[in-house]
């Protein structure tokens, strides 16, 4: 037999994403001006008192393994974190787990939460859906197949705001249903759902508990909480009690504190099916990296609780940079955007321009072609949107996480390429 790899490995799609970017990096070690809109990371420094923070344990030799969950200090700041600022009720310390970066932490829980046991009790991974609000971001749907899900997309629009109606959710849940994917504010939407449609979203899935879909759970990725512009408050769908036990959060410092690096996330349940979660996940941890180290956590730490002034500084800054970047995009021809409500992304739907020509030549027939003949003929780097869901096809993601001049210069850039396109 020949020499292969595991059919999982060969089965996992590719991101479409890396020949942009590996050709962007090409282009600027070869000195080309390019201008790269691909970063899903602040461009700021962690904060000072962090970093001290993790120096000094490392100096204090907190070099070696913790327990498998973290310490217990952590998780209990974190679980009374949760509990007054998220308003999630029913977590305690043995409710947290902290994991290599948010990735991990959802990969553990698609891991623990499908293949258990199905509606009719029997561990048949046929019946177990995500329900995967789309545009969404590129890992999600990766990271469930792989726990053996089938993925199923539900739509959305600049015109729906990006979002998901109760209606659409009620209509999508069957008896196959196990997770559903909240995502607020968006990768790669920055769009926000409000406190009301929260509610609304939750009451669907206490409904469908109760009848044709009784292990349903909701896992909501609150990455970018911290990263809100105002308009629209954000919530914990996990804070609503009738779905509390039902919902794992997850979180971690890399946006808000600009931490990316550190490799930080947590995840959290409450009450009893929360608990058998994040053991399950724990577990699964235990057999894997085994813990995050205790040096970074010294960091977070201090992130968590002294560097509310830094992340306000980062937030006004991302706030000012989102009122650019949509005012300058909604003055381009033939570009259709949601006016950014958090994270640091707008998602144009460019399908006004598909099937025209380049002035470099390159035929249009979606995102991949778009990205392509930009970072050609105006080095600009764009993440074509083809991996954050089907219509993904019809769209490019821009990050705003920075500079101002670098927006207006990519604005203008971009301008030049539209004006350019024929047919
Ligand atoms: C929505 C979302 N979830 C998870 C992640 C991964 O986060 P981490 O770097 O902490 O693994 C990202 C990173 O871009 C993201 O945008």
């Amino acid at each position: 037999m020949a020499l292969s790899v595991s059919r999982r490995a060969a089965s996992l799609k590719p991101s479409s994403t890396v020949a942009v970017m590996n050709r962007a990096k090409a282009l600027k070690a070869q000195g080309v001006d390019v201008l790269n809109f691909g970063a899903g990371e602040p461009d700021f420094n962690s904060p000072e008192v962090a970093k001290a923070a993790a120096i000094a344990a490392l100096q204090a030799n907190q070099t070696r393994y913790i327990e498998t969950a973290g310490d217990a200090e952590s998780r209990q700041l974190l679980a009374d974190l949760l509990t007054t600022r998220n308003g999630i009720p029913g977590v305690t310390r043995d409710h947290v787990i902290i994991t290599s970066g948010v990735k991990m932490a959802l990969y553990l829980a698609f891991q623990t939460l499908f293949d258990a046991a199905g509606p009719d009790g029997g561990p048949d991974r046929s019946q177990q859906d995500l329900l995967l609000p789309v545009p969404a971001w590129v890992s999600f749907a990766p990271m469930a197949e792989l726990a053996g899900a089938r993925i199923v997309e539900l739509p959305t629009t600049p015109e729906s705001g990006f979002k998901i109606t109760p209606q659409q959710l009620k209509a999508a849940i069957t008896p196959r249903s196990r997770v559903v994917l909240i995502n607020s504010p968006s990768n790669p939407t920055s769009t926000m759902y409000t406190p009301d449609e929260l509610r609304a979203l939750a009451a669907v899935v206490d409904e469908a508990a109760r009848t044709i879909a009784p292990n349903l759970v909701i896992v909501a990725d609150e990455l970018y909480q911290n990263i809100v512009f105002g308009s629209v408050p954000f919530m914990s769908i996990g804070s609503v009690p009738s779905v509390a036990e039902r919902t794992i959060t997850i979180n971690g410092p890399g946006k808000s504190f600009a931490m990316t690096g550190w490799r930080l996330g947590w995840a959290s349940g409450s009450g009893e099916f929360g608990k058998a979660v994040i053991g399950a996940m724990t577990k699964l941890q235990g057999q894997t990296t085994t813990c995050v180290p205790a040096f970074c956590l010294a960091g977070m730490r201090s992130a968590l609780t002294q560097c509310e002034k830094d992340l306000e500084t980062m937030r006004a800054a991302f706030a000012k940079r989102a009122d650019l970047i949509y005012s300058l995009l909604s003055g381009l021809p033939g570009l259709k955007l949601a006016r950014p409500q958090g994270a640091f992304y707008v998602f144009p739907d460019i399908s006004a321009h598909l099937g025209k020509t380049s002035a470099g030549g390159r035929k249009l027939a979606g995102a991949a072609d778009f990205a392509a003949a930009l970072l050609d003929e105006q080095q600009m780097a764009v993440v074509p949107g083809e991996d954050f869901g089907t219509m993904g096809v019809r769209h490019i993601r821009m990050s705003f996480a920075c500079s101002e001049a670098q927006l207006t210069e990519g604005a203008r850039r971009l301008g030049v390429f539209i004006a350019g396109l024929k047919g």
